[in-house]
């Protein structure tokens, strides 16, 4: 049987596990009305199990669930109030995205939200990680709210409760509002400090009865170095006049300086108004490995890699400063930190690391540079590439997610959530969907991810709180359109009904996971398993960059 043949509807989907063992999933449509039938009336919310489960082979209660962000997954962008964000703008500008695409309908989770939950409820997944678009509740950024945008939230947050999905919501995924942007360009001005506190106390007054599980920012070094920086992401700020229209040097840096003081003001508010909640930010980072582990050159400088940019925004959430890397690279091009604002950050820290992990590099010194300009690449010593995701900054490198979480373990001595970790699998956008829909290539990549995590809680003591897998569905994956597919949920993009598919790794990561929903377990087990230790990270690729954001990526 191969991967991805069709029976009538159905694709037949024989998956690999790391033992060498085969479960077969049966892939099809997700029909919305079947599954209604099937799944009946919920317990209601307040008979929920605890949306903590215990995960095969863990020590502790994970959070186990799927994430989604507003502006990528909901369109009717011009529905319900909702006022114009920098990413409607950036996408309708010419050029600016793949093929010229935008968010404007997305994968219309905005009217079909019943469904894709009724969808995670089949797969048994407890948890649910999504943005509010702050457009929605406040249209121009401040002020008057919308009863609209607070009342979808509402539903969906209701609906997601009655089906026992907990809601893990985070306030800023990077659809800034344009009023605001127009007024005082954003993350570069003070200004943006207090409006989005006010924006995050409305938040957590409107929503914070039923949620308790909370982030602030999503990534400020991705949407500062690609929005501020290279200006491939919105609101497109770069020095270089001949792509970017506005912008100067040092912007990026500022963003990032207003995203930890903006954060800490909304923890203050939040310690007030939800008491019983957790809150972090969420943090893009990667591992920089020696390249050669032998030489103690490359692995000071990989460390000091490792420092610059795992430690870029982290350091200053929890020491009120920035880390000394950054400040020997940087000088004065860095806005320091008043007493005041150093208390702000040393008084209102956040419960937990939330990691967002992707992809790592090796990295070595190179005797003609300054030590912090770090050499970086993506072949290890024994001429072997790591393998290229669709996206193509993103390498496979699972071993490094072990290292990545002891890194942040002996640096900051604090719990982890795995807030984001997935893969774009390479040809998804061309190839037929009953191939697309047996993703082993996906598969794998969760397979050594996880089983890497698992070891670094096992074995090293990591306190890991929970695992969420980057993305519910395909979606608008920001200036590439919709040519990358992140989903574990396939999306038909033709269909007029965006139509939902089952993708392997949606069965397998329900399965894997031990969740009882009706479509968490395989047709058949297969009985080749060779046994023996899960497979070692390596393999080959590497083709050279896109450009800006593969620069911007690889410093994570
Ligand atoms: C993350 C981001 C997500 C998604 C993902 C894949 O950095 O938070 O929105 O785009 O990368 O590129």
């Amino acid at each position: 049987m191969s991967c991805g043949s069709i029976f009538a509807q159905e694709v037949i989907c024989p998956v690999k596990e790391l033992d060498g063992s085969t479960k077969v999933f049966t892939l099809d449509r997700f029909d919305p009305k079947a599954a209604a039938a099937q799944l009946g009336p919920g317990p209601g919310a307040g008979a929920c199990p605890s949306p903590q489960q215990v995960p095969a082979g863990s020590k502790a209660p994970f959070f186990l669930g799927t994430a989604t962000a507003s502006y990528q997954v909901e369109g009717a962008f011009k529905e319900g109030g909702r006022g114009e964000s920098i990413w409607d703008v950036f996408s309708h500008t010419p050029g600016k995205t793949f093929e010229g695409q935008d968010g404007d309908v997305a994968v219309d989770f905005y009217h079909r939200y019943k469904d894709d939950i009724a969808l995670m409820q089949t797969l048994g997944l407890r948890n649910f990680r999504f943005s509010l678009s702050w457009m929605r509740i406040l249209p121009n950024g401040t002020g008057t709210v919308n009863q609209e945008g607070v009342a979808f939230y509402n539903k969906l947050i209701d609906t997601l409760k009655a089906a026992c999905i907990e809601p893990h919501i985070t306030l800023y995924h990077w659809d800034f509002p344009q009023a605001l942007y127009e007024r005082y360009g954003s993350w570069i001005d003070p200004r943006v400090v207090v409006d989005f506190a006010a924006y995050a106390e409305t938040a957590f007054e409107l929503f914070g009865d039923r949620v308790k599980n909370w982030f602030t920012l999503n990534e400020p070094e991705s949407y500062c170095l690609l929005g501020y920086g290279s200006g491939v992401h919105a609101p497109g700020r770069c020095t270089d006049r001949s792509r970017c229209s506005a912008g100067e040097a040092g912007e990026d840096l500022k963003c990032i300086y207003y995203s930890a003081l903006a954060h800490a003001s909304a923890v203050k508010v939040f310690r007030q108004l939800v008491p019983d909640g957790v809150i972090a930010m969420t943090n893009a980072i990667g591992m920089s490995v020696p390249y050669n582990a032998s030489s103690q050159e490359d692995v000071a400088a990989a460390q000091r890699n490792q420092a610059f940019n795992g430690g870029f925004v982290l350091d200053p959430l929890y020491t009120g400063d920035w880390g000394a890397e950054r400040k020997q690279v940087h000088g004065q091009q860095l806005p320091a930190f008043t007493p005041e604002q150093k208390a702000l950050l040393l008084e209102n820290q956040q419960d937990f690391i939330a990691l967002q992990h992707y992809t790592s590099n090796y990295a070595y010194y190179n005797k003609d540079k300054p030590p912090l300009l770090v050499d970086t690449t993506t072949k290890s010593i024994d001429g072997v590439q790591l393998v290229q995701a669709d996206s193509p900054w993103l390498y496979v490198f699972p071993s490094a997610m072990r290292d990545l979480l002891n890194w942040l373990t002996q640096r900051y001595n604090q719990s982890i959530l795995i807030t984001e970790n997935g893969v774009s699998a390479p040809g998804e956008y061309d190839k037929p969907r009953a191939e697309v829909l047996c993703d082993q290539f996906r598969v794998s990549y969760f397979q050594q991810y996880i089983s890497n995590a698992t070891v670094a809680v096992q074995q090293d003591g990591v306190q890991l709180l929970g695992y969420f897998a980057w993305s519910l569905l395909d979606n608008f994956e920001w200036a590439d359109g919709y040519s990358k597919r992140f989903g574990t949920i396939y999306i038909d993009y033709n269909s007029t009904g965006l139509d939902r598919y089952y993708k392997g790794s949606s069965m397998w990561l329900s399965n894997h996971f031990g969740l009882t929903g009706i479509r968490s377990g395989p047709v058949a087990n297969s009985t080749s398993s060779t046994g023996g230790p899960p497979a070692a990270a390596k393999p080959p690729a590497g083709a050279p960059a896109e450009a800006d954001k593969q620069q911007a990526r690889s410093e994570l």
